[in-house]
């Protein structure tokens, strides 16, 4: 990392996400000459702390950004359509986790294990996307792959935590979960049905085409992100009473064979990923195991036996660290060392 210093602010710091931003500022020292923390008005008045000051949170306006160089958000798609371009106008380099951004031809949308030249395309609008959760940890796993022989189909189901919905939902999974186990009413609030003990096939609104925005992200960022139109991707997202870490089910077919021991040896070398895959030891990715760090696991690797070339396997990460904050500091770093 360079010397010089960034004023750096966070919109959305009272958030789940937010938070972890922060903290992965905190934990990856990134150089920071300054820190604002943004959130609504209903926030004003507290503070968050950072290395050891209390910093008061003020509130997300258009005037927010003079004088700061790189804005990280996570305060929601409305916030960041009305407050990124503001932010850019006063030469600030947003980094945004909303979807607000992400397939605007313009913006880059980045993981930086796989696509970290597009990050010079923040010149275009001062904005770079972070993308859905699903999708990055899912890319991170096949980009190995992608690059040693190509692919052609990838067919995922996903088992999501209910932190990627927000503190509310957190809340709502606990206080639901609490209730069943005493025997007490429960309440729903945030999601349509019952989260506690309960699976729903059901994350962000349902599209025309009968698949759920989720669904279409997963299809359409991969496409952007791997620069490849041809690309098949068919997605089933699923909501499931865990905290924290999203786990993937991936099927991939490649263009070219390649064996699943040669898909291990890949990625037990592959950057930002842990190999988690001994069964004979119950050894494989667990949404507990990836919680609390930055690395992406995969396991369960075998042949898929139904067609000549096809590897399944197991795909599980910190949707709040990786899926999110972490992924969204790592672009600001390359961001602050090779272009600002
Ligand atoms: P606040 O806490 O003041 O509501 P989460 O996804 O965990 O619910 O967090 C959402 C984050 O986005 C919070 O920091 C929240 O602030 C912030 N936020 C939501 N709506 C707005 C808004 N209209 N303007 C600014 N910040 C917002």
């Amino acid at each position: 990392m360079s010397e010089k210093k960034f004023n750096v602010a966070v919109a959305g710091a009272t958030g789940a996400v937010g938070n972890q931003m922060i903290a992965c500022l905190e934990e990856r020292n990134f150089p920071v000459k300054s820190v604002k923390f943004l959130a609504s008005s209903r926030s004003v008045g507290r503070q968050i702390r950072f290395r050891g000051d209390m910093i008061p949170v003020e509130e997300l306006k258009e005037d927010s950004f003079k004088g700061i160089d790189i804005a990280i958000f996570s305060a929601g798609g409305g916030p960041s359509e009305k407050f990124a371009p503001c932010a850019a106008k006063d030469g600030c380099v947003v980094v945004d986790n909303s979807s607000a951004w992400r397939m605007d031809p313009q913006v880059p949308l980045v993981v930086p294990e796989v696509n970290p030249h597009a990050i010079a395309d923040y010149r275009n609008k001062g904005i770079i996307a972070n993308p859905n959760c699903s999708t990055i940890q899912m890319l991170v796993a096949l980009n190995p792959i992608r690059k040693k022989c190509g692919i052609r189909r990838i067919v995922v189901s996903t088992y999501q935590a209910v932190s990627g919905t927000g503190k509310k939902a957190i809340d709502e999974l606990f206080d639901q979960t609490r209730a069943m186990i005493n025997f007490l009413d429960w309440k729903k609030n945030v999601y349509p049905h019952r989260i506690a003990f309960n699976c729903l096939p059901h994350i962000d609104k349902f599209m025309e085409n009968g698949y759920t925005k989720e669904e279409m992200k997963m299809v359409n960022e991969t496409r952007k992100i791997f620069e490849d139109k041809s690309i098949g991707v068919t997605a089933t997202t699923v909501r499931v009473p865990v905290f924290y870490s999203h786990s993937e089910s991936v099927n991939v077919e490649t263009k070219e064979y390649i064996s699943a021991e040669e898909v291990k040896k890949l990625l037990a070398h592959a950057p930002g990923v842990r190999l988690a895959d001994d069964p004979a030891n119950n050894v494989y990715p667990l949404a507990i195991d990836a919680a609390g760090q930055d690395l992406t696991l995969v396991g369960r690797i075998r042949q898929d036996e139904s067609i000549p070339n096809g590897i399944n396997m197991w795909v599980v990460a910190d949707n709040i660290r990786k899926g999110a904050a972490t992924n969204a500091v790592q672009i600001a770093e390359i961001l602050a060392k090779d272009y600002l």
